[in-house]
């Protein structure tokens, strides 16, 4: 059974990753317009990955008894160029390794030790998605005033591949 700050805690989660999911959304459609489709195609693979993070956290809070309650959305607003942009998603994984952190705090506080397993997968995974954001976001530093530059990366990340279901995958390789 979830404690009431946990449940909570885990419905701001999912309200969270269905805002990230949004936001790359919108940003993913704002590069295509620009006609980066590489950009906008890793950002709306991106976009399904925070969708299945949400519902992977909802599976948790409904398996232990607790109620799921999705939250408004933020807007997520507009966009001013590729290099703002991942300006922005590297904040935003950020901000969402933070509030797993608190997350886990309050699970030691509350000696959830069911918790604190199940938010090991998140925490290693933000792992991976502040280092792959990341470094998109320095080559674009690199790069962004090269136009050929530009085209190059947004080739290189017009071929990341489809993601293989959540439930096998751990973080990825
Ligand atoms: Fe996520
Ligand atoms: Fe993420």
């Amino acid at each position: 059974m979830l404690s009431e700050k946990i449940q909570a805690a885990f419905n701001r989660q999912i309200t969270a990753e269905l805002y990230a999911s949004n936001l790359y959304l919108a940003m993913g459609a704002f590069l295509d317009a620009l006609a980066y489709r590489g950009f906008g195609h890793w950002l709306r693979l991106q976009s399904d990955e925070e969708r299945q993070h949400a519902v992977r956290i909802i599976e948790i809070v409904v398996d232990r008894g607790g109620a799921v309650e999705i939250q408004d959305l933020e807007a997520p607003g507009s966009f001013e160029s590729p290099l703002a942009v991942f300006e922005q998603v590297v904040a935003q994984e950020q901000r969402v390794t933070r509030m797993f952190h608190e997350l886990s705090d309050l699970a030691e506080e509350e000696r959830d030790h069911t918790t604190l397993v199940e938010l090991e997968w998140f925490l290693l995974e933000q792992v991976e998605e502040e280092r792959v954001s990341g470094d998109i976001l320095k080559k674009i530093k690199r790069v962004h005033d090269s136009p050929s530059g530009m085209l190059e990366l947004d080739r290189e990340l017009g071929g990341r591949p489809a993601q293989q279901e959540p439930a096998e995958a751990g973080p990825e390789a």
